[in-house]
């Protein structure tokens, strides 16, 4: 069985009293809560102390949105895989569109990354998806495709056992609007084939999530598609209430 997971993605939101008052409403939501999914949260770096001594590793899984191509050294402003480590956080996201268009995060800096996170035995969240024009111009299977086929070429398929792919069309993200469940599922099916090319075994057992203006109206129809199994929330996942509701969407 696949493991169905809900990741929040606060990207650069929040202060301190928030991040408080996050955990201790998480917290309380969760605790006597049977959950059909793994909860995740990728707080701002300078938060994850916060949230590491709010949960337990059982209850809520800390997730970097972020980690550096080094392993350490004179590269000022970056965390390392290492520093992650340390603060407990047990996967990070890599290649977030974000990443890629403001920060030219090319396919060769997220190999980089990715080997960095399984050195420290850290699981990566690899984000893929198309602009509007890729999609318009009917290029959207080829170009998400080929993100997948760069980043899994370049490893085994033991190092590739704890890879969680998202699967984030860059029109939908932040925009409110979702992709249809059918164009999401067909997405996650094309993305399912192309892990299988390397490694069936691989492909069935890869959680593929879907994000891009995932809420809690929205998340059930997504989640039922065969080939989604969870989502990645970035705007939604910054209101406890919503972001429990789309946990218990399965
Ligand atoms: P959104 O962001 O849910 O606000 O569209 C998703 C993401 O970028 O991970």
């Amino acid at each position: 069985m696949r493991r169905k997971i809900v990741a929040g993605n606060w990207k650069m939101n929040g202060d301190i009293e928030f991040a408080n008052k996050f955990c201790a409403d998480l917290r309380k939501r969760l605790s006597g809560s049977r959950m059909a999914c793994d909860v995740m949260v990728a707080p701002p770096a300078p938060y994850l102390s916060i949230m590491s001594d709010a949960f337990s590793d059982a209850d809520v899984t800390l997730v970097a949105q972020n980690v550096a191509e080094y392993a350490g050294g004179a590269y000022t402003g970056e965390v390392s895989a290492a520093m992650l480590k340390d603060f407990g956080c047990r996967a990070a996201l890599i290649g977030h569109s974000e990443r890629r268009t403001l920060f030219a995060e090319s396919d060769e800096r997220v190999v980089e990354k990715m080997s960095r996170l399984l050195e420290q035995g850290i699981a990566p969240i690899l984000c893929v998806g198309e602009s509007l024009e890729e999609r318009e111009s009917g290029n959207a299977k080829d170009v998400v495709g080929a993100q997948v086929d760069f980043v899994l070429s370049r490893f085994s398929a033991e190092q590739l056992s704890n890879l969680v792919i998202a699967y984030e069309p860059v029109w939908a993200i932040g925009t409110g609007k979702t992709a249809s469940p059918e164009q999401a599922q067909e997405m996650h099916a094309h993305i399912r084939n192309v892990v299988a090319q390397a490694d069936t075994n691989l492909s069935d057992g890869m959680s593929v999530l879907y994000g891009g203006s995932v809420n809690a109206a929205t998340a059930k129809e997504l989640f039922a598609q065969p080939d989604i199994d969870g989502g990645l929330v970035g705007g939604a996942s910054l209101k406890v209430e919503d972001f429990y509701a789309i946990c218990q969407s399965f």
